[in-house]
């Protein structure tokens, strides 16, 4: 009997959906004189002082592979950066692997800790790349709703109801992508204590802990018990407007840092050269850029929040990251539909708040780093929008 067809793609790759940002990007990318307040960009130019630093390494021949943890001199500087600003302590050798952006470290994480089954708590709504990370490595991920009205903070009771024998991994982003929310000291302490309690690895995200505004991040590795629990994953991307660069870093027990290396080593070997020049020098005098950067953040956060809250939309006040997340429940429509409508009829481009999840339902991601006169001409066509809509 002839042999069956094989059906090429795998059941995991399958399962996959492509993320729903992405579809928004190619509509875009077809259309003339569109705003996007979609992509989650710094709009800023990597500081010179930090492009000249990978020119200059360029003009000196640094085009081979480094070593496969990442050159050493940026493990050790990170491992300052790490002790200065959250007195923690990592051995640059064993502790740090250098990534291609949190992206990979997200991958790498999965990949290291989960068995296939394992179950992995994380927030509703999430960063797209949470839930396809643990799917991809054989992981089940658990979601926790969260709510604007308690400022789309996880809440360690409704982390506790979701833990089964099968849990075992959190994976937690604050400042969130897509809210905007940032977690204090106290509420990530009461989680901290749920995960001590159950024995379960923290993977944290940390990639915006230098854009919040008014508030402190709080670094999870830094809470009791938590350093050698959790992978704190951070990147150059978006504090030092490096998003093309793609770098990143992962910080945890050496044990996990020893099995996301195998991976890493077999499947990327090593991030960039030039890259890695450029967050050493980032990391060495990149703090007043930084600064300076969320300075002007800060100032269209305010801008784009009242005048988000003036058009008719509420949104809640975001402290961390670049994005706000105004309800559009007022309009009746679902987010999809207000993300569609409003592209096509006022070129304004914004992510549907579902594409981060169900709890995303009746909100949209719009995103601050770009100009403030695109930002003002953006609010000035959603609020021709509103107002034709608004019931
Ligand atoms: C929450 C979050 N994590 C990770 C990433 C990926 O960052 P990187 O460029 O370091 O891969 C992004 C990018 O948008 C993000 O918003």
């Amino acid at each position: 009997m002839p042999r069956k067809t094989r059906v090429a793609i795998s059941q995991r790759a399958s399962q996959i959906s492509p993320s729903g940002i992405r579809r928004f990007f190619d509509l875009v990318a077809s259309m003339e004189g569109v705003i996007s307040l979609g992509v989650g960009e710094p709009d800023f130019t990597t500081p010179w002082h930090i492009r000249e630093a990978a020119i200059y390494s360029l003009e000196k021949g640094y085009t081979m592979y480094t070593s496969n943890l990442g050159m050493p001199e940026l493990r050790q500087e990170l491992a300052r950066h790490l002790k200065n600003k959250y007195g923690l302590d990592y051995d640059p050798d064993t502790e740090l692997l250098i990534t291609i952006g949190v992206s990979e470290g997200l991958d790498l994480a999965a990949r290291a800790i989960l068995d296939p089954g394992d179950g992995v708590i994380m927030a509703d709504p999430h960063y797209v790349s949470y839930s396809s990370c643990v799917a991809l490595a054989g992981g089940v991920p658990v979601m926790v709703p969260t709510y604007e009205k308690n400022n789309f903070e996880l809440g360690a009771e409704d982390i506790e109801k979701r833990i089964t024998p099968k849990t075992k991994a959190m994976l937690i982003g604050y400042p969130s992508n897509p809210t905007g929310a940032v977690m204090g000291r106290d509420k990530l302490e009461k989680i901290a204590e749920v995960a001590h309690r159950h024995h379960l690895i923290v993977i944290s995200d940390e990639i915006y802990s230098s854009l919040v505004y008014g508030v402190e991040h709080t670094c999870f590795a830094s809470l009791p018990h938590m350093k050698d629990s959790t992978v704190l994953l951070n990147g150059f991307s978006k504090a030092y407007a490096m998003t093309g660069w793609r770098i990143g870093y992962a910080a945890a027990s050496k044990e996990v840092i020893n099995a996301m290396f195998k991976i890493h080593q077999y499947t990327i070997m090593c991030a960039p050269t030039m890259g890695q020049v450029a967050a050493l020098e980032a990391l060495k005098s990149g703090d007043n850029s930084v600064n300076d950067m969320v300075e002007d953040y800060n100032r269209r956060r305010r801008f784009m929040v009242s005048g988000l809250r003036k058009i008719g939309l509420p949104c809640f006040e975001p402290k961390g990251a670049f994005y706000a997340f105004p309800s559009i429940k007022a309009t009746g429509m679902t987010s999809e539909e207000f993300a569609e409508k409003l592209l096509f009829e006022e070129k304004v481009a914004v992510i549907p708040g579902t594409a981060f999840g169900k709890c995303g339902e009746g909100y949209v991601r719009c995103c601050y780093a770009t100009s403030m006169a695109e930002i003002e001409e953006a609010l000035k066509r959603m609020g021709r929008f509103v107002k034709r809509y608004k019931k």
